[in-house]
Parts: C-alpha cells; structure tokens; sequence
C-alpha cells in the first residue's frame, strides 16, 4: 500500500469508527451508558462487589483450588489423563445460577501435572453440541498434538493426543482455540493450568504443597447480567480492544479469600482473561519475588512490587508472610482494586526460603541467527491484522526450518487509530518457548529474560525475540486478545 493510500484509509476507517460509535451510543443509551461504565479500563467497584462482601459475613467465601488431575496410567515415566469438556451451572452470585462450560466440572478444568520426560496421553472427550478444541498453550510439541483451529473436536467425539513432555519445568495451561470461536468458549469457562515439574523445580527450597501454600491462581474478568448469566455479547468496545468485564474472578470466585500460614507461599498466577491486562501488587506494597516467567523459572528471583500481566502470560511468585502474625490478612489487588484476601490463619512450623538463583537459562547466540522475520500487529476491532493479513486457514504464512535459529521483529503499529485510542497486542507463538532480546532497542525488564511464549506489544512499540522451533508440524501466531485472535488477527507457520 502506498503512504497516501494508507492514510486515506485510516482516515476512512475512523470516520467509520465515529459514526458507528455514535450510533451506537444514541441507539442504545441507557445501556450504553451503563456498560460504558462498567467497562472502563479501570474496574469500578460495582454494587455487586458490596453485595458480594455483605454476604461474605454470613458466607466465607473460600478460595476454590482446582484439583490436580489423576494420572491413569501408574507406570514410571507414562501419564494418561481424561479430559471431558461439558456444560455446567455454577453460582458465582448467591441465589443465582450461571451458564458456563468446564472441563471435568461446571467451570475451568483441573489442573495437570507431568514430569519432564513422561509420555502424556490425554483423552479428550467433547460432550457439548458444538465443536471444540483443546490447546496446550506453552508446551512443545508437534504441531497435530498442538491443539490448534485445525484439532477440531466433533460434539460427541474424542481426540487422543499424545506427546513427550520435553521442556524445563513450568506453569502453563490448556483452552479452547476453535476459529472465531475462542473468545466465546474460553470466557464461558474453558481453562485450564498444565503444570510441568523437573528435577530442579523438585529440589528448589520453595513451597510445593498444592492448595496449601502452592496456589494456582486462575484471574479472570466477567460480566454479569441481572440474573446472573454471563452472556458473551460484545458491545462497540468489546469488538474494538477485546472484551473487559467488571468482576474480577480468581479460580471461578469473586473476591475469594485464602487461608494460609505465616509463611513463604507461592502463587501460580495466570492471567486468562480475553483482554485485560492487570497490575497486582499487594495492599501493604509488600515486596515479593518472581520466580518463573510463562515457559518457566526465571535464572535469578526478582524482588519487585508490582507485576503487569498481559492476558496468557504466566508468573510464579514467592510472597514472604513470615512477619506476619496469626489473624492478619493482605490483599492481592490489582492497581487499587481488592482481587483477593489472603488470610494468615495459621502458625507455620517450616517455611521454605527465597531462593536467589534459580536455574541456568543459556541464552541464545544472536550470531547464530539464520533467519529474520517481521510481524506487524495493526489496525482494531475487525480489521485487526498481522503483517496486513488476516486468518486463513488454507494459506501458510510463513515456512520454518527445524532446529534453526530465528530472530522474529513483533511491533505494534495500532497508534493513529483515532479516538478509540491505542491498543496493545500481547504476541504469543504456538509450539515453542522464546527469549525477548530487545524491547524498544533497550534491554527488556528482568522478568521478561527467561523463557516466554507471549509478550506484550504496547502501540508503538517493538520486540525482537529469539526462538529455535523444535517441533514439525503447523503452527500458529496470533495475538492473545481473545476477540483480536476470533476477528483474525493470527497466522500460520509450518515447521519442517
Ligand atoms: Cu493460548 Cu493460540 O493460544
Ligand atoms: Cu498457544
Ligand atoms: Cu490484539
């Protein structure tokens, strides 16, 4: 496209914007003007927050921990797992019954654990009336195991995959990837965490008690109607940065509260929402510790005090509750809004510590560079795109080597866009764990210098980042806004 067309474009394009915004706004205001509130990038304290609060006097509202799942297969080094994805009811608000999908339950899915090394087979067995898919975001594997739009699961049917776990210890997880399709049936509850443990996640003095001090932590965001469903309708904004709703959920409850010991634990955070991103930090500014970054432990902890999370990253950390006394409590929040009370319940007896070196991370050799690919996110709501492209599923994109070193340039170039401001694209790639090299031509922060598989790509910015695909098969790319990826915004490579 030539500068003056591409101007003429935007220009257009925003024009278009304005009058279907205005539209929009005139046609429908009382409810517009409601769910515009309820969807400013800042969470509001909504009335049903108060509510939930009122009720919890009567109610704790305990922090669910969903359940490992059980392996099938006792042999030494072999995994076997069943996997049913299923429509559920849950009750979110007292009194009030929700529509929802889960795997092996009414909402999320268990959490699977491997080893490094075992032979994993899963049983996946689709029981809705829709077809489905099941991904395992961040794990390595071929690209038929992968999971992807071309997995699809028939209603009625299973699918059998099966793959040798061959990659460090990690927190990673498993949803949905169904064309167009994705936003929808991950928002209604599909989702899941896939745990990945090694010699070295077993032998590091840090807390490894599942629910007791190891806690997954599943953060999503939810709209809510009246009577308590959770429809996946997409307003204006929704279609143009991805759908932000205004009740934050943490494993399936609303401002849950967890019970432990005046101890170091360790939260699994995973941010599997459709679109927001969020910045936790604890109500006393406590300091805490990131351990593990999406594809893994990081090679030193990093002390800090707020952590930003883009939707499907991943961070492990250790917060230290031992000066802490039996009967106080913290709050996870994210900015200044109360995502979840941490109860120091009881005394502990023997605390793990904070590790300061973790593992070694050898990095990769730039020199060794064989090939260099762009990727420009651009554009909003439906025309997202990726190197002005959008999804197709009978065109391959890009054609990989195996086992060759490449270095992928990922910018955002969403700025200009109008009054419907800049939107950021978290960039993540299928079948493989990356090194960020460069953000913006500088080094990228601490936390972002160990093994990733998504990376957040703010308007205007660009990363450079360094991948060795181990795996054959097709792959894809995509942005992790949900709405972004279904509207298109997602490519293909094939590894060979
Ligand atoms: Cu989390 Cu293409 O996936
Ligand atoms: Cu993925
Ligand atoms: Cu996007």
């Amino acid at each position: 496209m030539n500068k003056n067309r591409k101007w003429y474009t935007i220009i257009a394009f925003s024009a278009l914007l304005l009058i279907i915004y205005v539209g929009y706004f005139f046609t429908d205001l009382g409810r517009g003007l409601e769910t515009m509130g309820e969807n400013d990038s800042q969470l509001v304290d909504s009335g049903r927050n108060a509510e939930t609060e009122n009720s919890q006097t009567e109610r704790t509202n305990k922090l669910p921990i969903p359940p490992l799942l059980e392996d099938k297969n006792p042999e030494e080094g072999k995994a076997e797992f069943d996997l049913n994805v299923q429509y559920g009811k849950k009750e979110f608000i007292d009194g009030q019954e929700t529509t929802t999908l889960g795997y092996n339950g009414d909402y999320l899915g268990p959490v699977i654990k491997v080893d490094k090394g075992d032979d994993v087979k899963i049983n996946v067995d689709n029981r809705l009336d829709e077809p489905t898919t099941v991904h395992w975001h961040g794990l390595e594997v071929p690209g038929e195991m992968d999971g992807g739009p071309h997995q699809v699961v028939d209603p009625n049917t299973s699918w059998q995959p099966h793959f040798t776990i061959d990659q460090p210890a990690a927190t990673l997880w498993y949803h949905p990837h169904l064309l167009h399709k994705t936003g929808e049936q991950v928002y209604k509850g599909l989702a899941g965490l896939f745990y990945i443990e090694d010699e070295q996640s077993k032998e590091l003095d840090i807390p490894k008690e599942h629910g007791v001090n190891d806690i997954p932590l599943v953060i999503q965001d939810r709209r809510f109607s009246e009577n308590g469903e959770m429809p996946y309708d997409l307003n204006m904004r929704d279609v143009m940065n991805g759908f932000l709703g205004d009740t934050v959920l943490v494993n399936g409850a609303i401002a849950p509260e967890l019970d432990v010991k005046n101890e170091v634990i360790r939260l699994r955070l995973l941010n599997g929402s459709n679109a927001r991103s969020y910045d936790f930090n604890f109500s006393d500014r406590s300091a805490f510790h990131q351990i593990a970054s999406d594809g893994g432990f990081l090679e030193k902890s990093i002390e800090m005090n707020e952590l930003s999370l883009a939707p499907a990253e991943r961070a492990e950390i250790l917060v230290d509750l031992s000066e802490y006394r039996v009967g106080d409590e913290i709050v996870l929040r994210d900015g200044n809004h109360e995502v979840m009370k941490i109860n120091i319940a009881e005394e502990s007896t023997d605390s793990s510590g904070i590790p300061e070196s973790l593992v070694d991370i050898v990095e990769y050799d730039r020199e060794e560079v064989v090939n260099t690919r762009r990727f420009v996110m651009s554009g909003m709501g439906p025309m997202v795109a990726i190197n002005d492209k959008q999804m197709n599923m009978d065109r391959i994109d890009e054609y990989l080597n195996l086992n060759e070193l490449e270095e992928w340039i990922i910018s955002n170039d969403s700025a200009g866009m109008g009054m419907m401001g800049e939107t950021p694209h978290p960039f993540h790639v299928h079948g493989v764990q990356f090194q960020v090299i460069e953000r913006n031509g500088g080094e990228p922060p601490l936390n972002e210098q160990g093994w990733k598989d998504t990376v957040m790509v703010e308007s205007g910015e660009e990363v450079r980042i360094l991948a060795k695909f181990k795996q054959k098969g097709l792959f894809m790319y995509h942005c992790h806004i949900l709405e972004h990826e279904d509207a298109g915004m997602m490519g293909q490579f094939l590894v060979e």
